[in-house]
């Protein structure tokens, strides 16, 4: 965790209001290499109820095995995994 979490005003701005549209949101964050970027999700989330999951170079099926695992930790429900998951 950083000490002090500097600026990023405009972006949390912009999550916050998309975070309260009364429907379902995907949002794409990109950009150079130690940018910001996983800060940025962090703190958007840090209040909230969220689940944080990065994704491994592990094969799918080991990162759909650990989303489970994450899943069922968060709510204590398991998540539904679909076969089409491990076709890709
Ligand atoms: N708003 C901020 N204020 C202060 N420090 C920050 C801020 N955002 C990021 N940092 C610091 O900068 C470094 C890179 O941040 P981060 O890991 O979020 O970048 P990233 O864009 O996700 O990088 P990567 O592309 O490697 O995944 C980290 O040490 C982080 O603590
Ligand atoms: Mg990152």
């Amino acid at each position: 965790m950083i000490q002090q979490f500097v600026d990023r005003v405009p972006e949390l701005d912009f999550l916050e209001r998309k975070y309260a549209e009364d429907r379902a949101q995907m949002i794409i964050i990109y950009g150079r290499r130690r940018v910001g970027k996983t800060e940025l999700i962090k703190k958007f989330i840090q209040k909230k109820r969220a689940l944080y999951f990065l994704c491994t170079k592990d094969s799918l099926r080991e990162n759909s095995r650990e989303l489970k695992r994450g899943s069922t930790n968060y709510n204590g429900k398991r998540i539904h995994q679909r076969r089409s998951l491990h076709r890709v």
